[in-house]
């Protein structure tokens, strides 16, 4: 429907809800870092407007905040060649969130699942927010015209709203001016599962610090976060057809597999018939030699926070560049009068 060339231009965000993970690491941003060498642009967020949609303590979330944007540079997110920021200091995500939550239907948001998931049971005391959290993370995307959005498997619900929401605002309005923005899905090798139940996704915000590999911690929690990691009695299987049905198993080979860059395999090939006994510890050493550079070096960012908030500063100024013209624009095709 559309034959406005969009330049190619890559958008994601993180939460600062907690700490950074090994989900988060695995799943997110080594890509992130890779995607630096295509040919695009890259816009990189730590969304603290998404994360206020269920309680922060707000010391914590200044510094969750920090610890994203710390993370991300230890691994190699370079602010020369990516835009990294975060959002709340551009005003016009909140902005253009509003006029997309005059484009969304009320059935389209009933629908998210993660919403669902989110509000449990009592959805009657979840926040306006955590309702209308879609129609800000199409914000997100839409103000730069990102036409790639590199997110795991349980947000391509949302993309796909964003879609729908840039479908219906051309629609609407007679225009083309939004892109209908693709999802760049993670591969099932980079989405980290809990330690403790391989049903869900390793979470910064889970009850137990047991079930996931913070991105901060030492060496001998990584090694006893491993050794306690669920498991079934039976050893490493032949093939990888029989991970099948074995959750926990395949997550800690997939983890193994994500860590060297190898495919589960190759892991599978070298470990067949293995004991956890034998598989724990060498997955441990190889995570704590995997991870402490990037923590390392973390934690020598951190000990300035005032640089981090200069780089993030720096990041905004870029991002509304790009931003404004956007958001002005988008006023002007709704009817807003402007000075
Ligand atoms: N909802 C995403 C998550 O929970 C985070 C997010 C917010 C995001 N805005 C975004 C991801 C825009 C990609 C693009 O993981």
């Amino acid at each position: 429907m559309t034959d406005v060339q969009f330049t190619p231009r890559v958008f994601s965000g993180i939460k600062p809800s907690g700490g950074l993970t090994l989900g988060n690491y695995l799943g997110a941003i080594k890509r992130w870092v890779a995607m630096q060498d295509e040919a695009t642009e890259n816009i990189y967020c730590a969304v603290d407007m998404h994360a206020v949609t269920v309680w922060q303590d707000p010391a914590a979330l200044r510094q969750g905040t920090r610890e994203i944007a710390a993370g991300l540079l230890a691994a190699g997110i370079d602010p020369g060649r990516s835009i990294l920021f975060n959002q709340s200091r551009v005003h016009q995500h909140a902005e253009l969130a509003w006029v997309f939550n005059c484009v969304a239907r009320v059935g389209w948001m009933t629908r998210m699942t993660q919403f669902k998931d989110k509000a449990g049971a009592n959805s009657e005391k979840a926040s306006l927010g955590l309702y209308a959290y879609p129609s800000l993370m199409a914000a997100d995307i839409l103000l730069y015209h990102g036409t790639h959005v590199p997110v795991g498997e349980d947000q391509k619900q949302h993309v796909e709203l964003t879609r729908d929401i840039a479908a219906k605002f051309n629609h609407d309005y007679g225009v083309d001016f939004f892109p209908l923005t693709q999802p760049v899905i993670e591969g099932p090798g980079t989405r980290v599962m809990n330690l403790r139940d391989g049903s869900k996704k390793m979470s910064k915000s889970g009850d137990s610090d047991m079930e996931r590999i913070n991105m901060l911690d030492d060496a001998d929690t990584i090694a006893k976060k491993f050794k306690k990691a669920k498991t079934d009695p039976a050893p490493l299987p032949e093939t990888v057809d029989g991970l099948t049905d074995r959750a926990e198993a395949k997550n800690l080979v997939d983890i193994y597999a994500g860590l060297t860059d190898q495919t589960a395999e190759a892991v599978i090939a070298d470990y067949a018939g293995a004991g956890w006994g034998t598989f724990k510890p060498a997955l441990a050493d190889l995570a704590v030699s995997k991870l402490a550079p990037v923590s390392d070096e973390m934690k020598r960012l951190l000990n300035d926070p005032a640089e981090i908030d200069r780089t993030l500063e720096q990041g905004a100024d870029k991002a509304r560049d790009i931003a404004a013209p956007i958001l002005d624009r988008t006023y002007e095709i709704v009817g807003f009068l402007s000075s």
